[in-house]
């Protein structure tokens, strides 16, 4: 059996303001083998980014357990928990949040510098190098980010987000903000990494870009509907049913 990377066991999130309790997870159960692609789709509110959030450490559960690689992390401070988001976990946002004071090279390289355990500079040079190439950006290691176009700026944050070779890189949106072409090619991208072994969750509104995850997740008002197993309940067909817990139905 794969190694299981990420379980989430009933995991609920609920907000509380002065006028009304927000629901935002409700029992969700989640596991992410090694080198699974997992896409999760749903209509706004539905809990998505809660959900990114609390699988990057941004966010802790009202309730629930987290494991990674098998640790609890629901319970941890927030020492620890930064340390083992850097060393666990990969982000690229919709907006690429690159740091534009610092060339390409170094914005990859920044989260090696932030480690605990001290690289050399020929280790870091190493990996910054190798990340440069599978991104097909070393010809711009000299470049600020507000140099490149959006797509090249996106391919930065996808190295930045692996040279420390997480657990599992978290991707909120990743095309966003650019075209269909740029958006076509990162995609295409992070699906060739997901071949060479990178463990992936997604969280997409472009349909089409869902569809080349192996594992399909819908998130429907806080809860999870399984489509992987109903290959036949199309998301059209699932929007069109419209009432949740027929969807439910449908796919349980
Ligand atoms: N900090 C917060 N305080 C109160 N309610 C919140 C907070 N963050 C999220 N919510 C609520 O939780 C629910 C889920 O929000 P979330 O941002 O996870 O949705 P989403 O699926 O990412 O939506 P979208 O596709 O629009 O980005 C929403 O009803 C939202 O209003
Ligand atoms: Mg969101």
């Amino acid at each position: 059996m794969q190694d299981i990377k990420i379980q989430l066991k009933d995991i609920t999130k609920m907000f509380a303001t002065d006028e009304m309790e927000t629901h935002a997870l409700r029992g969700i159960d989640l596991s992410i083998r090694a080198g699974d692609y997992v896409s999760i789709a749903g209509p706004s509110g539905c809990g998505k980014s809660t959900l990114l959030a609390i699988l990057g450490l941004l966010d802790t559960p009202t309730s629930g357990q987290y494991l990674i690689e098998g640790k609890d992390v629901a319970g941890m401070s927030l020492a620890q928990s930064a340390s083992i988001r850097n060393e666990k976990i990969g982000f690229v946002f919709q907006a690429f949040n690159l740091i534009d004071e610092l060339s390409v090279y170094d914005n990859i390289a920044l989260p090696l510098r932030y480690r605990n355990k001290t690289l050399s500079q020929s280790e870091i040079d190493a990996r910054v190098a190798k990340w440069l190439d599978k991104v097909e950006m070393g010809h711009r290691a000299r470049h600020r980010p507000s140099q490149l176009s959006g797509g090249q700026q996106q391919r930065v944050a996808i190295a930045r987000a692996l040279v420390g070779e997480p657990a599992i890189l978290l991707v909120d949106e990743p095309t966003g903000n650019l075209d269909s072409t740029n958006g076509d090619i990162v995609m295409e991208m992070l699906a060739q990494l997901n071949r060479e072994g990178t463990t992936l969750c997604m969280v997409t509104h472009d349909q089409r870009y869902a569809d080349m995850a192996t594992t399909k997740l819908h998130l429907m008002d806080g809860k999870m509907v399984r489509t992987q197993a109903e290959p036949e309940i199309a998301y059209s067909q699932v929007s069109q049913l419209g009432a949740y817990d027929r969807v439910e139905q449908v796919a349980a």
